[in-house]
């Protein structure tokens, strides 16, 4: 398994990125974290758009952000192009938005769920495969919202 995985965290879920970081290298993924490091307070958005980018410029590849609750990760890696980013709490949202929305990046809390929770999760977002057909047509008009088109 060599699938790469970029991650990032704000100071409330470094506990939390930290446990998933080593469960994805137990596993064989190809990791690489993207910070915080320590538990100095820090802005998320930085994180965000740290692993957004290196995301949508290494094709192929995936992240992972965990804030305190996966919002504020989730909102503001959204805002970069190309990126299509999922706040979940449950495996079930987890798979569902790669197969059908071919979410590039996972977000979750660490004040909101558990590390056995986030383990699962985080093996479903990254086990599943986006099934494309029906959904590439929705695929796409997201992308075209985000370029500023209308839909209707
Ligand atoms: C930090 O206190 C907290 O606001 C942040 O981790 C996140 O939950 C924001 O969405």
């Amino acid at each position: 398994m060599s699938k790469k995985v970029y991650i990032g965290c704000d100071h409330a879920a470094l506990h939390m990125k930290n446990d998933i970081v080593g469960y994805l290298n137990d596993k064989g993924y190809d990791v690489e974290d993207m910070g915080t490091y320590t538990p100095d307070k820090v802005d998320y958005p930085v994180y965000a758009e740290k692993v957004g980018r290196a995301v949508v410029a290494d094709k192929g590849s995936l992240g992972i952000l965990i804030c305190g609750t996966g919002i504020g990760m989730s909102m503001a890696v959204n805002k970069i192009r190309g990126v299509r980013a999922a706040a979940v709490s449950e495996v079930y949202s987890a798979i569902l938005t790669r197969k059908h929305n071919d979410a590039n990046v996972l977000c979750f809390g660490a004040r909101v769920i558990g590390i056995e929770t986030a383990k699962m999760i985080v093996d479903g977002f990254l086990e599943a495969e986006y099934e494309g057909e029906r959904h590439a047509k929705r695929v796409g008009m997201i992308a075209a919202l985000e370029e500023g088109s209308s839909l209707s």
